[in-house]
């Protein structure tokens, strides 16, 4: 039902009016709104609440953090459906573009009050918000729900008793198990998740001895979480999950897309990218999808997804006994010493002004050429 795999996930990049026509406009196949609520204060911005570490790699697609303590969505839940979510989803279906509602209900009668905005004003499809890092303890919501599967399991029944509208059930990523959080939203009628959110951090000042900022902890995640979410796309598609499987956090690449797809995704939900690199970034990212595709002779998704999670090797099989090691390429080397430092077994020297690997001491783990910023290490099977 999606015209592509990119779906642009709940956050600041949905909010607003001109926020949603770039969403509307950037090619992507469907939104997800900022979720609904009605908790008062989880409607209100603690300013500030952005906090970037290393935003110097963001241009390289590098491993900066994005931390903040952004809420949900401040709208109140009927002003929004009925009035913004309405209009947003006629347009955004002129462009065959989805409309997915994210909701966060408290209790039975907040979820049904929700479940039901959804329904009559204009979503294609329902999202469960059961992962949101800034809720508090004994409230039964977002991070503090989506840990217990049980929990999990009875909103997605009653949510799913209420509506015709396909059901998302979104994931927390930490503290728990997602493969058995995803597998009892899916027995309670799930008619997909997404695998995973973002993680709950925290940042400190040691001089103040406090959290940086706004003194609290905050939603913590980068482009360095896709390794995570691939690995868990993998036991997602060992598990043979019986609906398919949104990748969620970490994607800041084309190359990301693709890897979360051939680890088993249908497809995938983006968001700090799109915050970084802004909405054009989708536009890009599907023309380079397709052109891989091309050059790999697929021609939908379905041809590719879940290639990758059966060329993964148990830890047990991966062979031992395979005789590699490096050697030092002068031309290329810039003596920096760091490969030196770091060889476990001391086999790199100085010889005659020059990096030299000895071949008797070398152990073939290929920490070296992992690290030479230069690639000035050449590994080999011997
Ligand atoms: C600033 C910000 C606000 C977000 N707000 C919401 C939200 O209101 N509801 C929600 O379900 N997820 C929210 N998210 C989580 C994203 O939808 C997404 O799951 C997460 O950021 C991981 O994907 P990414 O690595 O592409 O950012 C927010 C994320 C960020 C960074
Ligand atoms: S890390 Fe690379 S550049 Fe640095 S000394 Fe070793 S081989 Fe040379
Ligand atoms: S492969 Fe490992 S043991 Fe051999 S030189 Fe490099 S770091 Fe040292």
């Amino acid at each position: 039902i999606l015209k592509n795999p990119i779906i642009i996930a709940s956050g600041t990049p949905t909010y607003g009016p001109a926020n949603v026509k770039k969403c509307i406009r950037s090619d992507a196949a469907a939104f997800v709104t900022k979720t609904l609520c009605y908790t008062e204060w989880l409607r209100q911005q603690p300013r500030p609440r952005w906090h970037v570490e290393y935003p110097e790699a963001i241009e390289e697609g590098g491993y900066f953090s994005l931390y903040s303590t952004e809420r949900l969505n401040p709208s109140p839940p009927e002003e929004y459906a009925r009035k913004k979510m309405k209009e947003y989803a006629r347009e955004a279906h002129d462009f065959d573009v989805k409309v997915i509602a994210s909701i966060a209900g408290t209790d039975g009668e907040t979820w049904a009050k929700l479940t039901d905005l959804a329904t009559e004003n204009g979503a294609d499809m329902i999202e469960l918000n059961l992962q949101c890092p800034h809720v508090e303890k004994g409230q039964p919501t977002g991070m503090v729900a989506g840990r217990n599967s049980e929990l999990c399991h009875s909103i997605l029944q009653q949510v799913k008793g209420r509506t015709s509208l396909p059901v998302i059930g979104k994931v927390l990523g930490e503290g728990v198990d997602p493969i058995k959080i995803a597998t009892r939203m899916i027995d309670g009628g799930a008619d997909a998740v997404v695998l995973t959110g973002r993680y709950q951090g925290l940042y400190l000042d040691i001089e103040t001895e406090k959290p940086i900022l706004w003194g609290g902890m905050g939603g913590y995640g980068g482009f360095w979480q896709a390794s995570i979410t691939r690995k868990w796309l993998v036991r997602a598609s060992e598990a043979d999950l019986k609906a398919p499987v949104i990748g969620g956090a970490g994607i800041g690449s084309y190359e990301d897309v693709i890897s979360y797809i051939l680890c088993g995704a249908c497809s995938v939900q983006v968001c700090t990218a799109v915050i970084v690199y802004g909405h054009k970034i989708i536009k890009r990212w599907l023309r380079q999808v397709s052109g891989w595709m091309d050059a790999k002779g697929y021609s939908s998704i379905a041809d590719f997804s879940g290639r990758a999670a059966k060329n993964i090797i148990p830890p047990s099989q991966i062979p031992g006994d395979t005789p590699y090691a490096s050697r030092i390429d002068p031309g290329a080397c810039q003596k920096c010493l760091r490969c030196m430092e770091a060889c476990p077994y001391e086999a790199i020297s100085v010889a005659d002004k020059k990096l030299v690997v000895n071949l008797e001491k070398c152990d073939g783990c290929r920490l070296c050429a992992a690290l030479c910023p230069h690639g000035a290490v050449e590994f080999f099977e011997r």
